[in-house]
């Protein structure tokens, strides 16, 4: 498996958000919904060997981890308010220290980003940080294949996950000079990986 970790700072912790207005009440939620649909589609098909945690710190309740699992999900569809509708329904049930299944391949607990760099210490992955001025992505000998991927939202990471993600990961990563949309970085890392593991042919 590969995982995508993304902190949504502001995202709304109680499932009481509106669909429709996921880039305001609902704390910048679309970033995440978008980052869930780069992550797990393809163009007719949805990458199984795929996580996604998305870190929820904002009001009223923040501290929570929704997982979404591309072996087990159904029900998406890749559109924003698909995704934010799972996300919803994830965030209606009782959050505890272990997850609960609220719909198919979706998953929900108590936590935050010490807890899940914790866990992929204990199971020795491979974790990198996403930064605009890391190490070109490109330039990396071989990305591991049960990489865990790190990215901030809108407001970046802050210095205090920055020293929690650094203390256990390979290595800080750029994917170019420009700061990009998280989104968009999770495509460009896939890209990435598809290529590594399926080389391309040469032509003549
Ligand atoms: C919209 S950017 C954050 C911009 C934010 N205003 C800041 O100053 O940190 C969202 C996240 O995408 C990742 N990111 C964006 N551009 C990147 C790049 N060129 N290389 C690596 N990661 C990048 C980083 O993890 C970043 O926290």
């Amino acid at each position: 498996m590969k995982d995508f970790v993304i902190i949504g700072h502001k995202a709304l912790t109680t499932g009481d958000f509106s669909l429709n207005d996921l880039p305001g009440s609902a704390g910048r939620m679309d970033i995440l919904c978008r980052c869930i649909n780069s992550a797990l589609f393809l163009s007719h098909g949805m990458r199984r060997d795929i996580n996604v945690h998305l870190v929820l710190l904002g009001e009223p309740d923040p501290g929570k981890i929704v997982r979404f699992n591309g072996e087990e999900l159904r029900y998406l569809n890749p559109d924003e308010r698909s995704s934010g509708s799972l996300i919803k329904k994830a965030l209606e049930k009782d959050a505890t220290d272990y997850e609960t299944r609220s719909t198919p391949g979706v998953w929900i607990r108590r936590g935050g980003l010490e807890k899940l760099i914790k866990e992929f210490r204990e199971e020795k992955r491979n974790i990198y940080y996403l930064r605009e001025d890391g190490e070109d992505i490109g330039k990396i000998n071989g990305l591991a294949q049960n990489a865990v991927f790190v990215l901030g939202d809108h407001m970046g990471v802050t210095d205090e996950e920055e020293d929690i993600i650094s203390r256990d990961s390979s290595a800080t990563l750029s994917i170019g000079p420009l700061s990009l949309h998280s989104d968009h970085c999770i495509t460009i890392i896939l890209n990435e990986l598809d290529r590594l593991e399926q080389p391309q042919p040469k032509k003549d």
